[in-house]
């Protein structure tokens, strides 16, 4: 067992043999989707050594996932069929069983909905990291009918964001962007006791701007969540701003250049009518110092819409010097990997989480309802 987690290892040793026998594997195959098409299969892909390990032993393996939010029940939409074309190349000869939350229970975690799921099967392994924060009827429901573990992917998830929180190289530098500071104030403050420099960029640098006295424009902005920045601010902690930042004028549309407005270089007072979408190149200079310093990186959340090429400068710089730091680098969530495959360098950074909010929940408590569950089953 790893951090109290019962492995493959464990389940085989337990079972005595898993030849011949059904294996149910929840895996997070929520992955982005564009036009009906997958457009990164990472999700995929970090499921096949637990799929291959089973299938090794000559377990018969059954996935199920989630994909978006269907709200219960089902909907052409977020059908697993994309998925199972993709997996059956893969690894062919897997089943996968239809979108976990076409059925109301899964989100509610009835137990006729846990029944239904675990019918037949003689083992369940979770691999779903990126879902582990969710109390969710596939994910805490199984471990406690059927002898469970822990597949590869979720521990090596767990043992390299646990590693990373409880025993970094330092200076052990977090990068935090996205757009919320209110999803993120939970992280921030668990952070702040480890971290040696907290680097803040994105939507939610703001609301920090606008703590420390900043006029913010039109740019996003969390009012109730001022004070709550301000606390975190004038805690002492090393917390790193931005200087400048890319702005777009009255009448632009975000991700529609042709639409015009101007774009400019701003400080950090962004005039009224004005939207703050990106740092600008002076701060990502800084940043990309500090990251540079570190031996250890958290990165989390774009540094600007970096979906729009007039914004995307910030998280571009960011991304490079992630990948070039010498020390130990993490890219947690969705969208902070999106950024690092389309520039280019998901293969020069150490990690990349497949979880967003799991990882950040990890990293903020130390455990999540997915890994407790699995403490709990028969044969742990
Ligand atoms: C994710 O993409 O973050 C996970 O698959 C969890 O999805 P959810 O946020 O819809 O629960
Ligand atoms: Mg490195």
């Amino acid at each position: 067992m790893t951090g109290g987690l019962p492995e493959l290892e464990d389940l085989l040793a337990y079972t005595g043999s898993l030849d011949g026998r059904r294996v149910l594997v929840r895996c997070d195959f929520n992955v982005p989707m564009g036009d009906g098409e997958i457009t990164d299969d990472l999700r995929i892909r970090a499921a096949l050594p637990t799929i291959a390990w089973l299938r090794q032993h000559g377990a018969q393996v059954v996935t199920c996932s989630h994909l978006g939010r269907p709200g219960g029940v089902p909907d052409p939409r977020f059908v697993m069929d994309p998925v199972r074309r993709r997996l059956a190349e893969l690894a062919p000869g897997v089943e996968l069983l239809e979108n976990l939350r076409f059925d109301q229970g899964e989100i509610g975690n009835d137990d006729r909905f846990v029944s239904q799921l675990v019918d037949g099967c003689d083992a369940y392994v979770n691999d779903a990291f990126g879902a582990s924060h969710r109390t969710h009827a596939s994910i805490v429901g199984p471990p406690a009918r059927l002898p469970s573990a822990a597949g590869r992917l979720l521990s090596a998830e767990v043992g390299v964001l646990l590693g990373m929180r409880d025993a970094p190289n330092r200076p052990f530098v977090a990068v935090l962007g996205g757009s919320k500071v209110s999803d993120k104030l939970g992280v921030i403050q668990a952070l702040l006791d480890t971290v040696d420099a907290l680097v803040i960029g994105g939507g939610m640098c703001f609301t920090f701007l606008a703590a420390r006295g900043s006029q913010v424009g039109d740019s996003l902005f969390e009012r109730d969540q001022v004070d709550a920045c301000r606390h975190l601010l004038e805690s002492g902690a090393t917390i790193h701003l931005p200087s400048d930042i890319t702005a777009l004028g009255p009448g632009g549309v975000i991700g529609d250049p042709s639409a015009g407005g101007e774009v400019r270089q701003v400080g950090v007072h962004i005039p009224e009518g004005w939207m703050g979408l990106d740092i600008g190149p002076g701060t990502a200079a800084q940043f990309s110092d500090v990251i540079a310093e570190a031996r250890t990186v958290f990165w989390n959340g774009p540094m600007g819409v970096f979906e729009d090429p007039r914004f995307e400068a910030g998280t571009r710089t960011v991304a490079g010097a992630v990948a070039e730091c010498r020390g130990f680098t993490v890219v947690g969530g969705g969208d902070s990997a999106a950024a690092a495959v389309k520039f280019g360098l998901a293969d020069r950074i150490d990690h990349m989480s497949t979880g967003g909010g799991a990882a950040l929940e990890l990293l903020e408590r130390g455990d999540l309802p997915g890994l407790q569950a699995l403490r709990g089953a028969p044969n742990a």
